[in-house]
């Protein structure tokens, strides 16, 4: 399997990133939010198969201190085979060296693949989700 990353927003097909997020599962989205989300991100990872997207993810930062990620997929039938670590890695390349901060929150499960990228559990995390219902029921708060 030969997967190249691309790191601009260039020749995406949102309707197909939509589809991506959709099947991973992660969330349902609507192509044009998705688009403005990872165009006005600081760092912005696709993965394609040949021409087929097939996985992606994204970084917010304020260029010096923090940066957040999200949004990370692999379609199904591609997971398993380095795809989510290679595109979390070339985030990190691209993200500021001066960084003291990366943060997430995992989907309940994934905690241990980001263990293995360097992530530890955070004690003190707080979210403020606009649905706490959705939250709830997702896992993520009690
Ligand atoms: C989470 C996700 C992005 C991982 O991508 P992936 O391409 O399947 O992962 P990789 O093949 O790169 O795995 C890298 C390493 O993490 C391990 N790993 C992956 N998922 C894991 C899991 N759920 N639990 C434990 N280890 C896991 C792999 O075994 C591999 O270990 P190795 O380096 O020792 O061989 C993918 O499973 C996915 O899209 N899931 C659905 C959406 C989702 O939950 N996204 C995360 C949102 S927080």
């Amino acid at each position: 399997m030969d997967i190249r990353l691309q790191f601009n927003t260039e020749s995406v097909n949102w309707q197909e990133a939509a589809e991506v997020i959709r099947l991973a599962p992660l969330a349902i989205r609507e192509p044009e939010q998705l688009h403005r989300s990872f165009a006005n991100s600081y760092v912005a990872c696709f993965a394609f198969d040949s021409n087929r997207l097939v996985g992606m993810g994204r970084a917010i930062c304020d260029g010096e201190f923090h940066a957040a990620l999200y949004d990370l997929v692999v379609l199904p039938e591609y997971q398993a085979s380095g795809i989510g670590k290679a595109i979390v890695e070339a985030i990190h390349d691209r993200l500021p060296k001066s960084l003291s901060t990366i943060i997430l929150y995992a989907n309940p499960g994934k905690e241990p693949f980001y263990e293995k990228l360097g992530y530890h559990r955070l004690l003190t995390g707080m979210i403020r989700p606009g649905d706490v219902k959705k939250y709830r029921e997702k896992g993520h708060i009690k």
